[in-house]
C-alpha cells in the first residue's frame, strides 16, 4: 500500500474507489474499505482529522490519531493507497478552501445541524475538498452517519459538473456483538457507561414494535430513559428529507443522539424494513 501526503502523489488514483475517514480505524471503517475493494477499482483511504468539522469544545484534539496501526489495518482491508495528508495539504494557509452551499437536507431537520451548529459545513467543506483532490468515481459512506451520507449525498447532486459521474455509495452500520454501532468514539466509554450504551440499539428496535412515528418516538425515549441516557434527540424522520412524517407511508429513519457523561453518541435504523 502507498502512503501518499500530497495532492501530485493522487494522479495515478484517478477514478479510484474513495473511503474518506478520521482514522482510529474499526470494523466499521474496515466493511467500507472491503466493499470499495470488492468493487475492482483501486481503493484510496483518506485519514484526516478535520478540524472545520469540530466545535471548539469538542473533541478535536483528544480524538484518537493511532496512524501505524491505521495503515496497517487499511492495507490488510484492501487499501491500495492511504491520503494522509498534512492539514496545510487540505488546508493551504494562501487558499480560502469554500464551503460548498450548504443543502437543505443539513440543516432544515433541526438534528445534528441544531445540536452541532457548523458541524455539516465542516463535514462539507472537508468531503468537496477530498472530492476535488482525489476524483473518486465512488465514495463509499456509512449509514452508521446517516445525516453525513444525505447531506454529501445532496451536496454532490447540487454538484453535478464539479464531480461529474461521482457515485456515493451508502454501506450498512456495523455493530458490535450487543448491537452497539461501531465508532471510534466507543474508547471513551467507561466500562459501566459501555453497557448503558446498548440502549441506543434497543431503543431502536423498540420502535420497529410501534405503528406510529409518534409512537415510536415514546418507545425510544422510554427505552433511552430506562439506560439513563441523555436524550438530545430520538426522532422518526422521512428517509430522504429527514424531515417529521406523520405515518410511515413513505420510507423511515429513526434517529438518535445521546450523551452518556462526556460521551456523545449516535444512531439510527431504518424502520420501513419490517413493514
Ligand atoms: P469517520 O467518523 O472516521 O467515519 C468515516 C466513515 O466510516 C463514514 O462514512 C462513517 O459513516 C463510516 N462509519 C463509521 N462507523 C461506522 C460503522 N459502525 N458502520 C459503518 N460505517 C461506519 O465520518 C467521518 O469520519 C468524517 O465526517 C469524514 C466523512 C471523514 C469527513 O471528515
Amino acid at each position: 500500500m502507498r502512503v501518499l501526503t500530497h495532492a501530485a502523489e493522487l494522479s495515478p488514483f484517478d477514478g479510484c474507489a474513495f473511503v474518506p475517514t478520521m482514522g482510529a480505524l474499526h470494523e466499521g471503517h474496515l466493511s467500507l474499505v472491503r466493499a470499495a475493494a470488492a468493487g475492482g477499482a483501486p481503493v484510496v483511504v483518506s485519514i484526516f482529522v478535520n478540524p472545520t468539522q469540530f466545535a471548539p469544545h469538542e473533541d478535536f484534539t483528544r480524538y484518537p490519531r493511532p496512524i501505524e496501526r491505521d495503515l496497517a489495518l487499511a492495507e490488510s482491508a484492501g487499501a491500495a493507497a492511504a491520503f494522509v495528508p498534512p492539514a496545510e495539504v487540505i488546508y493551504p494557509p494562501s487558499e480560502v478552501i469554500e464551503v460548498p452551499p450548504l443543502p437543505g437536507v443539513a440543516t432544515a431537520p433541526q438534528l445534528e445541524d441544531r445540536v452541532r451548529p457548523g458541524h455539516f459545513a465542516g463535514v462539507c467543506q472537508v468531503v468537496a475538498r477530498f472530492f476535488d483532490l482525489v476524483r473518486p468515481m465512488t465514495a463509499y459512506f456509512g449509514q452508521k452517519d446517516f445525516q453525513q451520507l444525505r447531506v454529501v449525498e445532496s451536496m454532490v447532486e447540487c454538484s453535478p459538473t464539479r464531480w461529474k459521474g461521482l457515485r456515493i455509495a451508502p454501506h450498512p452500520t456495523v455493530r458490535e456483538e450487543d448491537g452497539l454501532a461501531m465508532s471510534s468514539r466507543n474508547i471513551y466509554l467507561a466500562p459501566q457507561e459501555r453497557l448503558r450504551a446498548v440502549g441506543l440499539f434497543r431503543a431502536l428496535q423498540s420502535a420497529n414494535a410501534a405503528n406510529h412515528p409518534a409512537t415510536a418516538e415514546l418507545l425510544m425515549k422510554q427505552t433511552l430513559t430506562a439506560h439513563d441516557l441523555e436524550i438530545q434527540y430520538a426522532v422518526v424522520r422521512d428517509a430522504n428529507s429527514l424531515m417529521p412524517v406523520s405515518d410511515f407511508s413513505r420510507p423511515t429513519r429513526a434517529l438518535i443522539a445521546v450523551k452518556l457523561g462526556a460521551v456523545r453518541l449516535i444512531d439510527n435504523a431504518a424502520l420501513t424494513v419490517l413493514r
